[in-house]
């Protein structure tokens, strides 16, 4: 048995990879092994009972000392073997690690996904429509003939083929009507773009978040608790808020919808420009002619809809002070908004 011992302690030492191992595994302990057919030996039934309690203690612990041996060993070849993938793969562990960057999320697009998450809490669905847009579903649809004065409000890129790129997400309105039918609750966050001259709150490709609810009985009271709900999540807090009568061809009444400065608490600041007052949502009740457009009977269903603008909302909660630096590709303002929503 010491002889054993000391040829298995050989060949483990001369094992070099898992596979060698294995072989002085199998060698000694498998089932045809060197130990496990010790006790077969012709000699052991001619010992007295003492002999074979003695043999049988000194085999026991020669299985469990090789064993141990072949554990020992296994771990050295596993360091052994891991040590050279590493040299392979020219890894050193040493090393200080890689930089790796995470992107971070556009502040547009965080506004985005949370007024998407608040609304799909109030059961609306979240719909796109198309950037590049037919006249009819921008203009006409929308109660704004071609010689009515409301389509100069909003300066277009007209293309050749006679279509237009979309002035608003208003655009969705009739066409989420033909396609899904009332009753309806939907969101349409999209970009929208206009010829206007830039300046720090005016953009030629801006974002806007439509927002239209139809269905039997819906008054003004509704679009008010609406948006309170929604202002108070977007701003942690609850928000007073006013309507003033507003203009837009496609509601009736129309209104824009002030919260209170969040600022000044309704003082007067520099932000509200000393009034108290911020601009934030134009909306208002689904004109009954829009309904017709969508193939709703105005009699039986009403309805409201609004149309804030994305990109001022994400100004306001971030403090960001220049329009122009969202598109601006200036990764120094990027990197200031979280990786992750
Ligand atoms: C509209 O576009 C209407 N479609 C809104 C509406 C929808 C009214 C549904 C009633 C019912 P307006 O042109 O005011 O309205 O634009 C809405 C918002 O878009 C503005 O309050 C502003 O936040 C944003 N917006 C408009 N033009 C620009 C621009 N050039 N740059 C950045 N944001 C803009």
């Amino acid at each position: 048995m010491d002889d054993v011992l000391q040829q298995l302690k050989h060949d483990l030492e001369a094992a070099q990879d898992s596979k060698q191992l294995e072989q002085v595994r199998i060698k000694y302990l498998g089932r045809k092994g060197v130990i496990t057919t010790l006790a077969k030996s012709t000699d052991f039934g001619r010992l007295s009972p003492e002999e074979k309690r003695s043999f049988g203690q000194r085999l026991n612990t020669l299985k469990s000392e090789a064993e141990r041996l072949l554990a020992e060993a296994t771990a050295r070849i596993q360091a052994l073997e891991k040590d050279r993938v590493r040299r392979i793969a020219g890894l050193d562990l040493s090393l200080p690690s890689i930089d790796r960057r995470m992107g971070s999320i556009h502040p547009i697009a965080l506004v985005q996904m949370e007024l998407e998450e608040i609304f799909q809490g109030m059961g609306f669905r979240v719909l796109t429509g198309y950037e590049v847009e037919l006249e009819y579903y921008n203009f006409d649809a929308l109660n704004i003939p071609p010689d009515h004065p409301a389509r100069d409000m909003q300066d277009t890129f007209w293309l050749d083929n006679g279509m237009l790129l979309r002035t608003h997400t208003s655009a969705n309105q009739v066409r989420a009507l033909e396609t899904y039918g009332v009753p309806l609750r939907a969101i349409f966050p999209g970009r929208c773009f206009r010829n206007e001259a830039i300046d720090a709150s005016h953009e030629n490709t801006f974002y806007q978040l439509e927002g239209l609810l139809v269905d039997r009985d819906i008054s003004v009271a509704h679009l008010i608790a609406v948006m309170k709900t929604l202002l108070s999540q977007v701003f942690r807090r609850e928000v007073t808020v006013r309507l003033r009568p507003g203009f837009f061809p496609f509601v009736e009444p129309g209104f824009e919808l002030d919260v209170q400065c969040l600022i000044c608490g309704g003082k007067g600041c520099s932000t509200c420009k000393q009034t108290g007052w911020i601009e934030l949502i134009p909306c208002g009740l689904v004109h009954p002619k829009v309904l017709e457009f969508g193939r709703v009977d105005p009699q039986i269903y009403s309805g409201f809809a609004f149309g804030m603008g994305l990109t001022r909302l994400a100004m306001m909660k971030y403090g960001i002070p220049d329009i122009r630096l969202f598109n601006s590709g200036d990764i120094r303002f990027y990197e200031q908004f979280p990786t992750a929503f």
